[in-house]
């Protein structure tokens, strides 16, 4: 197997930090991931599994090896009685997820419509257990199959195994012990579209639609994310960069009578989620720049690189934000994507 060596990432963070790797390779198919895997195991070099790189802070070059997975294969298959609208979607992980959405979209199948313009690809979906406007992968996942790096073998992993919770799987709490190659998700008219969430339910009603389909939850749903999340092509950024905190009934109702203003969605375990960005929106850091990182101007929970900076000083101004929110409300926020 060729790797290259010194491989720059920059192109393959969206946050477009000048970091390295070691050695990287590119593959497509199951045989070829077992053949870099067992090499790289021989040698002890450290594997390291890029998707996108749309959910990672580099904060310095990567050891080892780097290893992408490129296939992009989608196959439907009916998965109710002949000729029912009830379709699996199985899915390799190389594949963009915005394309994958937008086919199945194409094909009039309603399913992934919120999940519209999240980027990244398939591979890391399941990993943050991506969601967007009331609904999350969790919801339409059938199961997932899987390398596991240190033994080179293959497993199968089902929606239980999968133990998805809000931006959190147990994948994510077993970093860099696995590679994810194929997905296998349900879409078709068993379920009623999601449209609660109060931007898109707004957007929705402005429109006084005739009808609701799917492609037109999921073109609204691309709108309101153009209009508030910086696309990464124009403005380096890796999506929300903090979890909305959970906090106890209690704790939010001492805040609510603190900060009667503060933005909050009760959960059905009788806790209470906050909307991390109108805690730092309040501390008066939307559109605030540090040298070459700052916080999004239209969406306080997304921090940007200008250009010219490192993922050290984006951690750093981060831990700041984190300070101010605590020290005001008495709140821990924890960062979302992957400090590397
Ligand atoms: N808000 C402000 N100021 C801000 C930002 C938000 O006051 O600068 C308040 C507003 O009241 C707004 C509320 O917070 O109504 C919620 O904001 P928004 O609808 O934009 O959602 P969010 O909670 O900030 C989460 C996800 C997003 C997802 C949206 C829509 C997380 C960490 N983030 O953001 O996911 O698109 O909901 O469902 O859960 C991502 O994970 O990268 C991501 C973009």
């Amino acid at each position: 197997m060729q790797f290259e060596t010194d491989k720059s990432l920059t192109e393959l963070n969206t946050l477009g930090f000048s970091q390295s790797a070691e050695r990287y390779i590119e593959v497509e198919t199951d045989e070829q991931l077992n053949e870099a895997v067992e090499e790289a195991n021989k040698q002890e070099w450290p594997v390291f599994i890029l998707g996108g790189g749309s959910n990672i802070v580099l904060t310095k070059d990567i050891p080892g090896l780097v290893i992408r997975f490129t296939r992009e294969t989608l196959n439907y298959e009916n998965r109710g009685e002949e000729n029912s609208w009830l379709f699996r979607l199985k899915v390799s992980a190389g594949m963009n997820w915005h394309r994958l959405v937008r086919d199945s979209m194409s094909r009039g199948l309603p399913g992934l419509e919120n999940l519209s313009l999240i980027p990244g690809n398939v591979g890391a979906a399941p990993v943050q257990n991506i969601g967007a406007y009331g609904v999350e992968i969790k919801d339409r996942f059938e199961s997932l199959r899987a390398l596991h790096l240190p033994t080179n073998e293959w497993h199968t992993f089902d929606h239980d195994a999968c133990e998805f919770s809000y931006r959190d799987s147990y994948f994510k709490r077993h970093t860099g012990e696995y590679c994810i190659t194929e997905m296998n998700l349900h879409v078709g008219n068993d379920k009623p579209f999601e449209t609660e969430y109060g931007s898109l339910k707004e957007a929705l009603e402005r429109q006084q639609l005739d009808k609701l389909t799917p492609v037109a939850i999921s073109d609204t749903v691309c709108k309101i994310r153009q209009t508030k999340l910086p696309d990464p092509a124009q403005i380096c950024n890796a999506g929300s960069f903090f979890h909305n905190p959970v906090v106890p009934e209690t704790q939010f109702d001492g805040l609510k009578q603190r900060f009667p203003n503060i933005v909050a969605y009760p959960q059905e375990d009788g806790q209470v989620k906050l909307a991390a960005g109108w805690l730092i929106d309040s501390l008066g850091l939307r559109g605030d720049r540090r040298g070459a990182v700052g916080v999004y101007d239209k969406q306080a929970l997304v921090l940007v690189h200008h250009g010219g900076g490192t993922g050290t000083e984006l951690v750093a101004y981060a831990d700041e934000i984190r300070a101010g929110v605590e020290e005001k409300y008495g709140v821990k926020l924890s960062v979302e994507p992957q400090v590397v």
